[in-house]
């Protein structure tokens, strides 16, 4: 039997993706352990969750450091306390720096609501809306020091009906998102993501065997 793999996971608002990575843990989806919830926002519904789930939940207002860099320092002392390996963006407002990046080299993972490279940043439902794409997705990718930029995971698409708005896309993507996220980390615990060779654009690319 294999060791399960520990994740911490960073959020800033209601954490149904942290949700559904907790209860995919309960089950055979996914061997790995939350052995940490963190959060910039206190009232967030996601630490709710975590509390919820016994696992610690654990506040650190961004509010509360004069710098990035200084809060990041502070994430990454409450990673280390709870032995995390791996750790995920779930929902996390905040950009992050390299003392992150640099105390999890190539183990930060992120979901972002679009198919990157299109549309990054904040409201990417919105973006997607209001350009017209009649197709936009989630994203799962490993975190680098640009906005949304980093190698990708794993993809998925949906289709954005006629009557779509900002809200109905949302709340559709949210489902896929929960599915494919937790699909990913999967294959990340089961020892299945493949790192390959930069290719004529200079980016890694990543692929994730099948079980
Ligand atoms: C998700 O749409 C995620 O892709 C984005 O922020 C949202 C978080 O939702 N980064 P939740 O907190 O997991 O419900």
């Amino acid at each position: 039997m294999t060791a399960r793999t520990s994740l911490g996971v960073l959020v800033s608002g209601s954490g149904t993706n942290l949700q559904a990575i907790l209860d995919a843990t309960r089950t055979s989806a996914l061997p790995a352990d939350v052995r940490v919830v963190i959060s910039n926002v206190a009232e967030a519904r996601a630490l709710d969750r975590a509390r919820a789930a016994s696992v610690p939940a654990v506040a650190l207002p961004h509010r509360d450091y004069p710098d990035r860099r200084s809060f990041d320092r502070a994430v990454v002392a409450a990673l280390r306390d709870h032995g995390v390996e791996w750790v995920v963006l779930a929902g996390f407002m905040r950009l992050v720096t390299s003392e992150l990046l640099g105390a999890f080299p190539g183990r930060v993972v992120n979901i972002h609501p679009a198919l990157l490279p299109a549309f990054p940043g904040v409201n990417a439902q919105r973006q997607a809306v209001e350009y017209g794409v009649k197709l936009t997705g989630c994203t799962v990718h490993l975190v680098d020091e640009g906005t949304d930029t980093g190698p990708i995971l794993a993809q998925r698409a949906i289709a954005v009906e006629d009557g779509d708005d900002e809200d109905s896309l949302r709340a559709r993507l949210l489902t896929v998102e929960h599915a494919l996220l937790v699909e990913v980390l999967a294959a990340i615990a089961e020892g299945r993501l493949e790192r390959r060779p930069p290719g004529p654009l200079g980016r890694e690319r990543l692929h994730l065997r099948p079980r």
